[in-house]
């Protein structure tokens, strides 16, 4: 761990140590930061880091956007905290609006609250007063959130849960399609034709194995919702059959089930649509949105159809700081960044940029088994392929190569069950000398690392 005793600070007076801060954050870097600017981060010593990480798919306008940070400083300097239950602020007013018309269908309405678990937990209780139903199922690799009921909804990886058991119960879990990963053999899931009921090609077997659960652990007229992402983060990255949503909303329909998707990762113009259930064309129930709504302060929230936000009755949710006046302001000009900049086009070219790019490194290495995304949230696994079938996991190699960029000044992370995958989540500003300087990175980092 870096002595930040040693680390020159701003202010002049030394730093504290590093172990003030507890290990439970597990830790990615060392770096201690000054500022940040578009797609770089800078420490206190001046050394500049490519972000691909965008503080875990939060800063879609870059760092400290002038824009945003503009309407932060404004703000701030008028108002700090405007409570939900006792008064109406502009920003807010203005951003329950706005949050009214980004998805295609509805009518639609908000609720703001704080974190991404925080807006998983307003979705559960909505979906479950909503229909009167207990039973919520989520997809296996999902990651809803650190909260008890989030935690109960995820299963991406076991130190997210295991030790903090019992965890709130009437939880069952469907696969998801995993393509690579599927039991007879890894398939392209663009393979498949968009709607399908059986995806061409893919043999993951999701609606069977789904089938199954409704005959043997619980009665799909007890189910309030089914959670999923429309892009597996935490769990690798992966993008399913686009026939796969559509099929999962008929499912729903058939038995009066609501479709949460959880788009706290996904969402607000990551993988090149302003929200990633535009792709499948999908309207669903409830979506869940954090992280890139307000490019760094804590905001999330969900959006429901209006129709099921009246079923719950006034007082059963609320919370101090949701919908935080300052947070409020950050989000509008987030997201007038990201339409005056065209920054969901900029995901979606620089995404398939870089994804073409990893796939020309996929062709020159045998450990890379899968190089997949979608916009800007691409990814890389890694296997070991001389062993088992030849997809068994390789998370030593995986940490090596996020190691070895972290050594040539580019951030990327790893996801995962088996920490098998290195992803990629730069903001939506990058420019393609940027992608490309990243990808010169990569390549060198898999050839330092052993790939
Ligand atoms: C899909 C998804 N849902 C929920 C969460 C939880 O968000 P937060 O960490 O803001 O509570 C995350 C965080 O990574 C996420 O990726």
């Amino acid at each position: 761990m870096v002595d930040t005793a040693q680390v020159p600070a701003a202010s002049g007076t030394p730093l504290p140590p590093a172990d003030v801060v507890p290990p439970v954050w597990g830790r990615i870097t060392d770096l201690v930061v000054e500022r940040g600017e578009g797609s770089w981060l800078i420490t206190t010593s001046g050394e500049r880091y490519l972000d691909y990480s965008s503080g875990i798919g939060v800063t879609n306008t870059g760092h400290a956007h002038p824009r945003v940070a503009a309407a932060v400083a404004a703000q701030a300097a008028r108002l700090l905290h405007g409570q939900q239950n006792i008064v109406y602020h502009e920003p807010g007013l203005r951003l329950y609006h706005r949050l009214q018309t980004l998805l295609p269908g509805g009518p639609w309405g908000a609720f703001l609250s704080n974190s991404g678990a925080e807006a998983v937990e307003a979705a559960v209780k909505l979906a479950r007063i909503a229909t009167k139903r207990p039973v919520i199922v989520a997809f296996r690799g999902g990651f809803h959130g650190r909260t008890a009921q989030a935690m109960a909804l995820t299963t991406a990886k076991n130190v997210y849960r295991a030790d903090f058991e019992p965890l709130p119960g009437s939880v069952y879990f469907a696969d998801y399609p995993y393509c690579y990963r599927a039991p007879v053999a890894p398939h392209d899931p663009t393979a498949c034709a968009a709607g399908c009921a059986h995806c061409d090609g893919c043999s993951c077997d999701w609606e069977g194995r789904l089938e199954e659960l409704f005959h043997t652990l619980v009665y799909p007229e007890h189910v309030a919702a089914f959670i999923v992402e429309p892009v597996l983060g935490e769990g690798g990255y992966v993008v399913p059959p686009v026939g796969f949503l559509p099929r999962l909303r008929e499912i729903a329909d058939q038995h009066g089930i609501l479709l949460i998707v959880d788009e706290v990762q996904t969402g607000f113009g990551r993988t090149g649509r302003f929200f990633a259930v535009e792709h499948s064309g999908v309207e669903p129930d409830i979506l869940t949105f954090a992280k890139g709504v307000a490019s760094g302060l804590p905001l999330s929230g969900i959006i429901a159809k209006q129709e099921i936000l009246r079923r719950w009755r006034t007082s059963a949710h609320g919370g101090t700081y949701g919908g935080n006046v300052v947070a409020c302001a950050a989000a509008n000009a987030t997201i007038d960044v990201i339409q005056d900049e065209g920054l969901v086009q900029n995901a979606q070219e620089r995404g398939a940029q870089l994804l073409a790019g990893l796939r020309a490194l996929k062709a020159r290495y045998r450990t890379i088994g899968d190089a997949r995304g979608l916009g800007l949230m691409v990814a890389l696994e890694f296997v070991k392929p001389d062993e088992g079938d030849g997809r068994v996991p390789n998370p030593e190699l995986t940490k090596r190569v996020v190691a070895e960029a972290l050594r040539r000044h580019l951030i990327v992370l790893t996801a995962g069950s088996h920490v098998q995958v290195v992803r990629i989540i730069p903001p939506l500003v990058t420019t393609p000398d940027e992608v490309d300087l990243a990808l010169g990175i990569l390549a060198e980092s898999l050839e330092a690392a052993g790939a």
